[in-house]
């Protein structure tokens, strides 16, 4: 440290410096800095698919900001709530660009989450030793799932009730107790006032508090045992004297400044032109029906969730006979939920030797394409008015869907692969 910057002389610690230190005797600060930041040892080898997780962070905090915002002047009431909102949109100032920031930003949380899952599944990072970080990850999912419903539902508007309308009585369908349970869930004999409380409340408190731990958690997961690769190789393997991983980088100034800052520039200009040229995206991303008001007497034409849920939503009407004398309506709803809990058992499923899809065979591979194509195929008929080419169309992408996983112990066994080599490799 020069002299100019240094008032204790040379050699003697600055004021800084010494704060530091006086907090380091306390506290684990300088500690903690370098064990996640930059004596974080990352593999040298991360591509443009590693930046997502840290743009979910950014949208987390946006959706965080933004939310505490429009709770100032929203009225989680049935005659106060559409009203509220139009108020926001209105009068509040800057409350237009609040609310589309925050209702962009659910949109974007699902793409950049779908993405960041998506890059878990190609270079296999569920597989030990982070089936924790995985587990982790789907608890986040889901949460973030029962996080975007609830907020839907809080504008009051048509869509937001009868959508909330079909979800709920979902679980009416359940053999014996469905019934119970929906008014349960309700906390009415109707969607109502009291449900739409019961759901502010989850939505700006409980839910939240939940996703800032599971995220921690996460990060305290991936950081015990270190970062996968697109190349899948554990670079603790081949280590310096001093410990450190030869084929690795700090995290912190390497990947904080020269990959994830750039990231979140290009992130948030293309945010930014959807927040202020489409936030309604063509009715993707707020549907129509949801600039009326909630009317309980008159059922909009056509209901369909944001497309987020829409691959899930197309899974539910896929089933369409009754099994073992037990409603459709209710196996539609047994498919849903074990299609969206299914990935929680990739890290069990995947009996390959190699992590990376870069060394696996054409099975993995054209399964993992079959995947997306019926992933994208069942958003876009989630979209749609059921209908029989619907049908068959839905029951198809559901069986791809399914097949990826049910499948995967027997195809990641029996194809062959490349061989992984020790140290990652120069490209
Ligand atoms: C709010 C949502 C989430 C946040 C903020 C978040 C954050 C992060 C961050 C910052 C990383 C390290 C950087 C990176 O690898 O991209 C990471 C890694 C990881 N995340 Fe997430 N994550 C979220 C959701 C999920 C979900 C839903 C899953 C899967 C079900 C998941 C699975 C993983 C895995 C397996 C890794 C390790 C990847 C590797 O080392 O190759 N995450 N996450």
């Amino acid at each position: 440290m020069s002299e100019s910057t240094n008032p204790g002389g040379p050699g003697k610690p600055g004021p800084m410096a010494n704060l530091v230190a006086w907090i380091d005797e306390r506290f684990p600060l300088t500690e903690t800095y370098e064990y996640h930041m930059s004596k974080y040892w990352a593999p040298k080898n991360f591509n443009i698919w590693y930046v997502f997780g840290v743009l979910s962070m950014v949208v987390l905090v946006n959706q965080l900001l933004t939310g505490i915002w429009l709770t100032m002047s929203y009225v989680p009431s049935g005659d106060g709530a559409f009203a509220s909102v139009e108020y926001i949109m209105r009068d509040v100032e800057y409350g237009w660009l609040l609310r589309y920031l925050h209702s962009t930003g659910a949109s974007a949380f699902f793409v950049v989450v779908y993405l960041h899952m998506f890059r878990g599944m190609m270079y296999g990072s569920y597989r030990k030793p982070r089936e924790l970080i995985w587990l982790i990850g789907m608890a986040i999912f889901l949460v973030l799932m029962a996080e975007g419903f609830l907020g839907y539902v809080l504008p009051w508007g048509q869509m937001s009730y009868w959508g909330a309308q079909v979800i709920v009585s979902l679980v009416g369908a359940v053999p014996f107790v469905g019934p119970d349970l929906m008014e349960w869930v309700r906390g009415d004999f109707l969607m109502s006032e009291i449900t739409l409380n019961r759901f502010f409340a989850l939505h700006v408190v409980a839910l939240p508090l939940m996703l800032i731990l599971l995220v921690f958690l996460h990060i305290v997961a991936l950081h015990h045992v270190g970062s996968n690769n697109p190349d899948g190789i554990e670079i603790k393997k081949h280590k310096d004297e001093n410990g450190r991983p030869l084929d690795s980088v700090a995290f912190h100034p390497y990947y904080t400044i020269g990959h994830d800052l750039p990231a979140i520039v290009a992130f948030l200009f293309i945010f930014c032109a959807v927040v202020f040229f489409a936030p309604e995206m063509g009715g993707y991303f707020l549907e129509p029906p949801n600039f009326q008001e909630a009317n309980p007497l008159q059922t909009p034409e056509h209901i369909a969730p944001v497309w987020y849920f829409t691959p899930f939503y197309a899974m539910l009407r896929a089933a369409t006979y009754p099994l073992l004398g037990i409603d459709a309506k209710f196996w539609g709803l047994v498919v849903m939920g074990v299609a969206v809990i299914l990935p929680a058992a990739l890290p069990w499923l995947d009996r390959s030797p190699v992590k990376s899809i870069r060394y696996k065979g054409a099975i993995s591979k054209g399964m993992l394409a079959m995947l997306v194509v019926s992933f994208v195929m069942l958003g876009w008929l989630g979209t749609q008015p059921a209908g029989p080419v619907y049908e068959f169309l839905a029951q198809l992408g559901t069986a791809g869907y399914f097949a990826y996983f049910i499948l995967m112990p027997w195809y990641t066994r029996v194809e062959k692969t490349k061989p992984v080599p020790e140290r990652i490799p120069e490209r």
